[in-house]
């Protein structure tokens, strides 16, 4: 069996999950090559297993160069391997076994790392995890690097996924669309949602940005948006400084949007630097829906 078809195969064992973004109309899993709806509409699976549920052609802001970057950050550098650590553990207590199997929604997943690092951190064969990203670079990728997670390229605004079909949504360090993410929430599903909080990546933030009023960052406003759609269980602070070396720092640098609208000399002597400490500063937000009363 290829991974086209082990992919396939993946999908047709929980295709209920799975609803037509086009037409909203369920799905089946045609000779282990497409996805197709009640009124025909097909989405293949690709040679590396993901399968692309866009309408329009969609590669999003991220290149090639800035995915490989964050797979070494995350994957070799390990800056986010405490992240990966508390978010597991935020898992395994607030889920505590309510649901199995569990079908966990990496919404806005990127290149796959942070879902691949979750899920190994659970060491849970009952939670089957899907990453879902609007740029078909980074949902390729995935595909090549990570074997077992069902990977597809979407919009956050129309995810193609039915209604309370997922237990978990994961949403680290990207945008949300919350009406989406409650409709795809079972019932006292968890949504647990990673964003910055003023000092993250600070060393990095403080050599790119040149006008002072950029430096400073608060996410109230995330905070208070999400404390608006969920009934937020925990907030976990979490901080931390680990030492990158030169290399790292490179792959710190093109890993970041931030360096888009940057200077070439503030890149290159930051860059030049033999290692330094990086701030890893965030809040987990931990959250189930609100009931109707
Ligand atoms: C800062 S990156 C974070 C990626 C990954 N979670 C990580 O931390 O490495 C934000 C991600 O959100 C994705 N994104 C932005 N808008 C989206 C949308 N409407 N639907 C799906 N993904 C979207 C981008 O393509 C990008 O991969
Ligand atoms: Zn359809």
């Amino acid at each position: 069996m290829n991974q086209k078809e082990r992919s396939a195969e993946a999908v047709s064992g929980i295709v209920d999950v799975f609803r037509c973004p086009l037409c909203n109309s369920p799905m089946k899993v045609f000779a282990l090559k497409s996805l197709i709806c009640s009124n025909s509409h097909t989405f293949d699976f690709s040679k590396q297993g993901y399968v692309n549920m866009m309408n329009r052609p969609s590669n999003g802001h991220y290149d090639k160069k800035l995915f490989e970057a964050r797979r070494r950050i995350i994957m070799e550098s390990n800056l986010y391997t405490l992240l990966h650590e508390k978010v597991s553990e935020m898992l395994k207590k607030h889920l505590d076994g309510s649901y199995e199997p569990t079908v966990l929604l990496d919404a806005g997943c990127g290149e796959g790392s942070h879902l691949q690092k979750t899920l190994d951190e659970c060491k849970n064969d009952a939670i089957t995890g899907i990453g879902l990203d609007i740029s078909k670079e980074g949902i390729m990728m995935a595909a090549k690097n990570y074997k077992s997670p069902i990977w597809l390229v979407g919009d956050l605004a129309n995810i193609p996924l039915s209604d309370q079909s997922c237990h978990v949504v994961l949403n680290c360090l990207s945008p949300a669309n919350y009406e989406e993410f409650k409709r795809i929430m079972a019932l006292n599903g968890l949504i647990v949602k990673v964003v910055p909080r003023s000092n993250y990546l600070k060393e990095l933030r403080e050599i790119l940005f040149t006008d002072k009023n950029k430096k400073t960052y608060n996410n109230d406003e995330i905070v208070s948006l999400f404390k608006q759609h969920f009934h937020l269980e925990e907030n976990v602070k979490l901080s931390y400084v680990k030492e990158l070396n030169q290399t790292e720092l490179i792959n710190l640098v093109q890993m970041s949007p931030l360096a888009w609208n940057s200077k070439k000399e503030q890149i290159e002597s930051f860059m030049n630097q033999d290692s330094v400490g990086i701030t890893v500063d965030l809040d987990i937000l931990v959250g189930v829906t609100k009931h109707m009363n």
